[in-house]
């Protein structure tokens, strides 16, 4: 596992940023997430089981359908924790994987699910900040990232750098929950949110805080359209946004021409 301490200087350094509910120092965002994530990594894959009764299979697969691996294509999938998107996006054809994640434990445990499948050529893994990609301008085909972006401290700096990694006609898909469901889904949604997954945390991982910041993490997540703006902005051209399962998750997809 490759390691990096890239740092681009133009982020902000001090400030307030949403994490969950609270408002904290933008200094401490990172290690918070961090911490969230060492926590549950042992138990992760699982819990993304129980918690969306599989369903989340069936989002990532709709992700690597539209990215159409090829035998010619590499992909980026940054966040990409455990591996599935990365595995997935090999198995169905691509070249080369490479997940870039913060998290040394989610890597870790990705790296021992791979290895207790007796998966021989898995992704290669980086251990990186989305916001500071240790990958060279232009040279993949594809940037992914599942369920990451909500955690990302950085948030423009980080599309912009999965717009920097990707060759001009690149694709870039974005995976993540967002706050724009379905009005009828909203009351049971929201009980399932704020009542059953921190309970569901607690007796899996023994962490009910870390799975009440991922509902609370959905609900400061931009509406749809403002983040298309911010992936314009970021430079990616043919935005189109498709949700799933009652705009529980959304697909935002853009393109580096
Ligand atoms: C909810 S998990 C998603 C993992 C995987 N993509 C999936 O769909 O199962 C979020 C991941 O984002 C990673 N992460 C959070 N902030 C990050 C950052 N600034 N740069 C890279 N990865 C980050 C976490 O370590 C964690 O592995």
């Amino acid at each position: 596992m490759e390691s990096s301490t890239n740092q681009r200087s133009d982020a902000p350094e001090s400030g307030k940023i949403d994490f969950g509910f609270r408002r904290v120092d933008v200094a401490d965002h990172t290690g918070l997430v961090r911490d969230v994530f060492d926590s549950v990594a042992r138990r992760y894959d699982l819990m993304n089981d129980l918690m969306s009764g599989g369903l989340h299979r069936v989002w990532k697969a709709a992700l690597q359908d539209r990215l159409k691996p090829q035998s010619d294509m590499t992909l980026l999938d940054v966040a990409g924790g455990t591996g599935d998107i990365a595995e997935g996006f090999l198995k169905r054809g691509g070249r080369d994987a490479i997940i870039c994640d913060i998290n040394r434990e989610m890597l870790t445990a990705g790296m021992d699910r791979a290895l207790d499948r007796g998966n021989a050529r898995g992704p290669g893994r980086i251990c990186g900040d989305a916001a500071a990609l240790p990958v060279a301008r232009a040279s993949v085909e594809a940037c992914s990232i599942a369920f990451g972006l909500r955690n990302v401290t950085r948030r423009t700096d980080a599309l912009a750098e999965m717009h920097r990694v990707l060759k001009p006609g690149g694709h870039f898909i974005c995976l993540e929950f967002s706050p724009a469901v379905l009005t009828q889904l909203k009351t049971i949604y929201d009980t399932y949110s704020f009542k059953v997954l921190p309970w569901l945390g607690q007796r899996v991982a023994g962490d009910a805080e870390s799975y009440a910041y991922l509902a609370e993490s959905i609900r400061k997540f931009p509406e749809p359209e403002q983040l298309a703006t911010e992936m314009r902005d970021a430079g990616f051209g043919n935005v189109t946004q498709t949700p799933m399962s009652g705009g529980i998750v959304w697909l935002h997809s853009g393109w580096r021409i």
